[in-house]
């Protein structure tokens, strides 16, 4: 097992997938864990995240010095270069420039982290403003840029090494070489994170703690509570009990081909509980952002808990089961702290008064693992690789208020957009797509007459987390067959816009 001990942003959870890709366990730990707490861990390496932050400032995240005198194997990256070299007698700059992107760097051939390589030049991602200027004692430079001189130091006795760019990134085509030649050359790393051998431990697990009880599940229509069910109506069978809210803010045929897919596994008890009515009357008339997101949220829980309670006098369900993931409770845990809001995120929350006990069995995992886990249960690829879906649904991709109408339009024609993608293959390379209603009219002309409709955006992004995206670049071809099928299939729409902005600085979704 390897720690990431986590300095600040989503660097971490980038390290530690990639350690798991190349079958190592790794955990993320708060920058400030106790050195206690990691000898009880007993890791074969210690890997320090980058961070937005600058050693040099006040208040900047530390770690515990005695962690580098463990003997337990170091890779610094980034910040963890940074840190390494400042806590250690080295000195840090502020950076002339900022290196930002591709650079060209010249490796020291020979080093343990770079054994195997055979040109000195290599190609790698740098995101930094500030550069280590002074060697701490003991160590040697092992790669430089032109703007960098120490890119890169190691202390082989003392097992520590740092390096300025980012192995974690797929830019950096020598980083999956660099991270594997720590885990398994410098740190002796066993391969312990087989996903096929852990599901069955996990079916074992799952039922020796849920034993002759019964457990309730909140199916969303998302990957991950669809996974978590499959998972556990394979570990406890009919005493599992699903409840799918159709809040009427979901995709064209999600209820269907969710419930099908369930339904083919054997579910028996599947309660499809149809809230449409309540949704939308709750919704009538309210334009506004929050407003809306607080609404379903609230209004989601009470149908949830009365479903649950219904199922409460029929059985003894003692476990309530959640799609809750790996990265969802490291960034409750760590970040919220100092996040600003930008906005109320819909999760399902416990009911405290009904005095269920948690079940997450999905909590260890990535998005990635979950898909693969869910493709080892069985389940069908185009459910599996959907691409992610707020909880709040359709409702926070109509600009505005939210009307019986307007739901029918932009369910079509995220429909036919969805359909295209497929049909194209392009669906496959791209994080999240989907289409938003803009409750604008304009003109247009259709046959000889005269129009005035709705516009339809169209936004499609590339990310790894969602956290910063990118606009797909999408073939124009592609995007006028969706266009002229939209604006020709589903009445009250006579435009369709893309959008080319970037998160930051808009977000993903429109509300
Ligand atoms: P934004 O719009 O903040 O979205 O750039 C980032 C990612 O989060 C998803 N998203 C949500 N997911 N509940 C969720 O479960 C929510 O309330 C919610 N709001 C946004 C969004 O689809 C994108 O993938």
């Amino acid at each position: 097992m390897v720690i990431v001990l986590n300095f600040g942003g989503q660097f971490a959870h980038l390290i530690a997938r990639r350690v798991r890709d190349l079958g190592v366990r790794s955990e993320i730990l708060p920058c400030d864990a106790s050195l206690a707490h990691i000898k009880t861990l007993d890791p074969s390496g210690i890997i320090l995240s980058g961070s937005p932050a600058s050693v040099l400032e006040k208040g900047s995240p530390r770690m515990e010095r005695g962690i580098f005198s463990l003997g337990i194997p170091i890779l610094g990256i980034c910040y963890g270069h940074q840190l390494m070299a400042h806590m250690l007698g080295g000195r840090v700059s502020p950076g002339k420039k900022k290196e930002y992107g591709r650079e060209d760097l010249k490796i020291i051939l020979g080093n343990e982290l770079f054994h195997g390589f055979t040109g000195a030049k290599q190609s790698v991602w740098f995101s930094h403003g500030d550069q280590v200027i002074k060697l701490p004692g003991g160590f040697a430079k092992i790669a430089s840029t032109a703007g960098c001189p120490i890119a890169g130091m190691a202390n082989a006795k003392r097992r520590l090494f740092a390096i300025q760019f980012h192995p974690e990134l797929t830019h950096t085509a020598i980083g999956e070489k660099v991270l594997s030649n720590f885990l398994f050359r410098i740190c002796r790393a066993e391969k312990d994170w087989k996903l096929g051998a852990m599901l069955r431990k996990l079916e074992i697990s799952l039922k020796r703690e849920v034993g002759k009880n019964h457990v309730m599940i909140g199916i969303s229509g998302g990957v991950d509570s669809l996974v978590a069910a499959t998972l556990l109506h394979r570990a406890v069978g009919s005493r599992l009990h699903a409840a799918f809210v159709d809040t009427g803010l979901l995709r064209k045929n999600e209820v269907e081909d969710v419930t099908l897919s369930l339904k083919k596994q054997g579910f028996k008890n599947l309660h499809v509980v149809s809230a449409k009515n309540i949704f939308l009357r709750r919704l009538a008339g309210v334009a506004d952002p929050e407003k809306k997101r607080k609404i379903i949220g609230h209004t989601f829980v009470e149908v949830f808990q009365r479903t649950v309670k219904q199922e409460l006098k029929r059985y003894p369900v003692t476990f309530l089961a959640q799609g809750t993931i790996y990265p969802d409770r490291i960034e409750s845990a760590a970040t919220s702290k100092y996040a600003a809001k930008i906005k109320s995120h819909h999760n399902l929350t416990l009911p405290k008064s009904l005095r269920l006990s948690i079940l997450e069995p999905l909590k260890e995992f990535y998005k990635d693992e979950v898909r693969k886990i869910g493709t080892l249960l069985g389940l069908p690829k185009e459910l599996v690789w959907r691409h992610p879906f707020p909880g709040p649904g359709l409702a926070i991709r109509i600009v505005g208020e939210i009307t019986a109408e307007r739901l029918r339009i932009l369910r079509e024609a995220d429909a036919i957009f969805t359909e295209e993608l497929r049909a194209s293959g392009e669906y496959g390379k791209i994080w999240q797509a989907f289409a938003v209603l803009l409750p604008l009219r304009t003109v247009g002309v259709m046959g000889d007459a005269r129009t005035y409709e709705y516009m339809i955006a169209l936004r499609a992004v590339d990310s790894v987390d969602g956290m910063s995206a990118d606009w797909h670049k999408m073939p124009p071809e592609l995007l006028e067959r969706i266009s002229t099928r939209i604006v020709g299939e589903v009445r009250g729409v006579n435009r369709v816009l893309y959008d080319v902005t970037q998160k930051p600085p808009a977000t993903i979704e429109y509300e």
